[in-house]
């Protein structure tokens, strides 16, 4: 019966206690939404003011040749090596690499022949890739490279 008082009074009880548990629940939600929020804006923060997005060949005006090397760079070179930039990473940036004519860190000329010999048999911390990528590789990616 709920003219019952002890009834009554178990029932408006067990409604407090629900309406206790929805407001804690929601409260909890919020939190979760809020440090969701907070972890989104500073990870875009972090990446987002550094990353760019990523150009096709086709917008960079990659020859063929020029696209199979940038494939490789990106596989061999550009966790060191910035290639759209002269900002250092573990090695200096490679943007307009061949637009100077001396290489900004070892001071050597700006040729062909250098920049092969340095990817070929690497320089202090960098290493040598010689044993690594074929003559026609090495030719593919010296033809990106001109294109920085
Ligand atoms: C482990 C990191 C690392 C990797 C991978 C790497 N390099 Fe390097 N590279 C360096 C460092 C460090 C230097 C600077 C060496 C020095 O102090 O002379 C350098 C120097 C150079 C230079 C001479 C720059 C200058 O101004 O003298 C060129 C060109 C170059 N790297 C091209 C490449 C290419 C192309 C690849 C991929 C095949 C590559 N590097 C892979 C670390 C790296």
């Amino acid at each position: 019966m709920l003219t019952d008082p002890g009834t009554t009074r178990r029932v408006r009880g067990l409604r407090q206690q629900s309406e206790k548990s929805v407001a804690i629940s929601r409260a909890q939600c919020l939190r979760g939404v809020f440090a969701a929020l907070v972890a989104w804006f500073s990870l875009a923060s972090i990446l987002g003011c550094d990353v760019q997005r990523r150009k096709s060949d086709a917008e960079l005006g990659l020859t063929a040749q020029q696209a199979a090397g940038r494939r490789i760079y990106e596989d061999r070179c550009a966790r060191c090596h910035e290639p759209y930039s002269t900002k250092d990473k573990k090695g200096p940036g490679l943007e307009g690499l061949f637009k100077r004519q001396y290489l900004a860190v070892s001071g050597l000329p700006a040729n062909d022949e250098r920049v092969l010999d340095i990817v070929s048999h690497g320089r202090k911390d960098m290493p040598g890739y010689s044993q690594v990528l074929t003559p026609p590789q090495m030719a593919d990616l010296l033809a990106y490279l001109h294109s920085l």
